[in-house]
């Protein structure tokens, strides 16, 4: 007798390679949609899947998994960032969570360059300007921007993809490193990333050209930089984040824009997504991103079939690579 072959929901289309990857294994149910799944069919998922991949778009609450035992005993996130989860309530119900980490990183560090590239030289501009016939040619004043080199980017939080934008901005643009993380990395990290030491937020804000934030979302990290804290940032700083858009107060970001206390931001994410807030929308130093940071063929292509590895470890009983709850 065949055994039962895993029967897995994949909440949005993956690319095609690993969909395939996954649909040659298991009994696979595609949302040919492509559009975020209701509450009420993600809760019913629960009771008609062994397993369910969920992205950032789906928002899975302790009503959706609710107390009682379901069939589902595994999310298999397609993602790193699992702040759409509420991991205790898996925990509760015996419900694995797993993500994808590493296979995102170089991608998203490079659009978190990206992003201070743009804020910077205000190119987003630029080609606004040109695509709406503006463009007077060249002249000596025209859209200033301002240099990378010799400046200071501070990162909040210093992980895998923080790292990796230190490497970029150090080694790449000459910039000086700064980092505020919840522990201190190792000296020989430090210094590959040209970081001496691991500074206070405080310090951080007042010292950094360019802060780029790079904390996991949720309640511990919510508007963890208002008012406050964008006041505390040098004159005419630049503010990134690619991150989760809960960790800014967007009406504090948008003042700050406003009054010229903060020259620029660039955002590629934000807190209810696909919500950008109504403030930054009319403001030309702001670059406002569609939560592109891990958008590569080759990226998209990995995450599937790292989310895929998990499902194989969950179907063969064996330790689950990623697990996070
Ligand atoms: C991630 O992997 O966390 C990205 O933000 C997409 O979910």
């Amino acid at each position: 007798m065949t055994a039962k072959r895993l029967r897995v929901l994949v909440t949005r289309r993956w690319p095609e390679a690993a969909e395939h990857y996954l649909t040659e294994r298991y009994e696979v149910t595609l949302n040919a949609e492509d559009a975020p799944m209701s509450p009420a069919r993600l809760a019913q998922a629960f009771d008609e899947y062994d397993v369910i991949c969920p992205t950032v778009s789906d928002k899975i609450d302790a009503d959706i998994i609710g107390a009682a035992p379901r069939l589902t005993r595994l999310l298999a996130n397609f993602g790193v960032g699992f702040d759409h989860i509420d991991i205790a309530a898996c925990k509760a119900a015996n419900v694995a969570v797993t993500n994808t980490p590493g296979v995102l990183t170089d991608a998203t560090a490079d659009l978190a360059m990206a992003l201070i590239l743009t804020a910077a030289r205000r190119t987003g501009e630029g080609e606004r300007e040109l695509r709406d016939g503006r463009w007077s040619g060249w002249r000596p004043t025209h859209l200033m921007g301002r240099s990378l080199s010799g400046k200071t980017l501070g990162l909040v939080g210093f992980g895998r993809i923080a790292q990796a934008t230190a490497h970029r901005a150090h080694h790449g643009f000459g910039m000086n490193i700064l980092y505020y993380s919840r522990s201190a990395a190792a000296p020989d990290v430090e210094r590959g990333l040209g970081a001496n030491r691991m500074a206070t937020l405080e310090e951080l804000l007042r010292r950094s050209d360019v802060v780029s934030l790079h904390v996991p979302g949720g309640a511990e990290t919510s508007n963890m930089i208002g008012a406050k804290e964008i006041a505390a940032m040098k004159p005419g700083a630049i503010l990134v984040n690619t991150a989760r858009g809960g960790v800014i107060d967007h009406d504090a970001l948008a003042a700050a824009l406003k009054s010229g206390a903060l020259s620029a931001a660039g955002l590629d994410v934000y807190p209810a997504e696909p919500v950008v807030p109504a403030s930054l929308l009319g403001l030309e130093n702001v670059v406002l991103l569609p939560h592109l940071g891990s958008a590569t063929v080759e990226t998209r292509e990995a995450m599937g079939l790292r989310a895929a590895a998990n499902v194989n470890a969950f179907a063969s009983g064996s330790p689950l690579p990623d697990r996070i709850a």
